[in-house]
């Protein structure tokens, strides 16, 4: 694919955070978009609907459903997942199922000649310690596994996205993996675990910020206009069709610790919210935490060249901008109703 304009694209998973951001930057483009979503935790706020933007409500289980939106189409981006620790501790199966057998049908009921973009997760790392998680690194289902307390659950099913990714790819479709590092903006839900949007959400409402662990525990924060960019530039190089080349880790690599994410939300939002602490196992019985997950960035440099990603300070200001902007043109609509 030489660029990403006039193309017919599916996204499963479009109503999400990264699929509005990423609808929104295609249909800037002139392209031709059909989003497939369930609604189940995504929504339609924000999504440029329209003539060249269509909603199919509909999940990427059912398979009568996946054949027909997969007709025709240039590109295939498959976002389709339960995304946030607290929703996949809560539905573990689901999330499994959904992107194990999501994954199959969309692979499966494709045209053989469109190649698919599939987004699993640097979940498939495990509970792997301190050092960048690089894409050469073998990952096994016992690591998924691990990380998912034992149990099939969101790393196990991110684990069976990519062995069905390879397995199509064996015969000769075309496909792209990416490993998304921790993706933040305005827009993700504070619902379902993400780590910032919730602090914030916390914060403006004057709650205490509940940190799990000691807070010394590390994440590569990558914003996600920065994401959609990065994006756009591996899905247009062929080289990052080519296997051997074609799972990469995207993402910053520049690490914050949740606590520093924490005193940064305090500093910058007028609150009397403070920081309080508890034990992991407390919360997710049975699960451990990741102290450090870091992606190794070489490949994706080598496809894309240096990027520069934003510094968590501005992402972080950025979010409580809007996220105050939003409250108050909220505010005002009802003042005026
Ligand atoms: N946000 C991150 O930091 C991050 C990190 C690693 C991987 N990812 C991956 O990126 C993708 C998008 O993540 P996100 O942060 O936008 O999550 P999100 O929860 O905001 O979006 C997921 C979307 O999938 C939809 N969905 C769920 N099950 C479905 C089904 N069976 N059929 C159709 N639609 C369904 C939901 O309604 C939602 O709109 C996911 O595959 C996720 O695993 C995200």
């Amino acid at each position: 694919m030489k660029d990403l304009n006039r193309q017919k694209i599916l996204m499963t998973g479009g109503c999400g955070f990264i699929g509005t951001h990423l609808v929104n930057y295609l249909a800037a483009r002139d392209n031709t978009i059909t989003i497939l979503d369930d609604l189940s935790t995504g929504s339609i706020e924000g999504l440029p609907i329209g003539p060249n933007v269509r909603l199919v409500n509909g999940s990427t289980l059912d398979k009568e459903l996946v054949r027909q939106v997969c007709m025709d189409q240039d590109l295939i981006i498959h976002m389709a997942s339960l995304v946030g620790m607290e929703l996949v501790v809560e539905e573990p199966i689901q999330s499994y199922n959904v992107s194990k057998y999501g994954t199959r049908n969309i692979l499966e009921l494709s045209d053989m000649s469109t190649p698919v973009v599939l987004f699993s997760s640097s979940a498939v790392y495990g509970l792997t310690k301190d050092q960048r998680s690089q894409e050469a690194q073998a990952i096994s289902q016992q690591a998924a596994l691990d990380y998912d307390a034992g149990k099939l659950g969101y790393a196990s099913g991110k684990w069976a996205l990519e062995q069905e990714g390879l397995a199509a790819m064996a015969v000769g479709k075309q496909v792209q993996i990416v490993r998304p590092f921790n993706v933040i903006g305005y827009g993700q839900s504070s619902t379902y675990g993400m780590v910032v949007p919730k602090f914030i959400k916390l914060a403006l409402e004057g709650k205490d910020l509940t940190v799990y662990g000691d807070g010394n525990q590390t994440r590569s924060f990558t914003y996600i206009q920065t994401f959609c960019e990065v994006l756009d530039q591996l899905i247009t190089n062929p080289s990052a069709w080519q296997r051997g080349n074609n799972v990469i880790n995207v993402g910053s690599d520049q690490m914050t610790a949740i606590n520093t994410v924490a005193n940064l939300i305090l500093d910058k939002v007028d609150t009397q919210s403070k920081i309080e602490y508890k034990r992991y196992d407390t919360v997710f019985p049975g699960k451990q935490d990741v102290m450090h997950r870091r992606p190794d960035t070489t490949k994706m440099k080598a496809l894309i060249g240096e990027r520069e990603w934003p510094t968590i300070q501005d992402m972080i200001q950025e979010i409580i901008t809007k996220s105050i902007q939003e409250e108050n043109t909220k505010d005002w609509n009802l003042q005026r109703a």
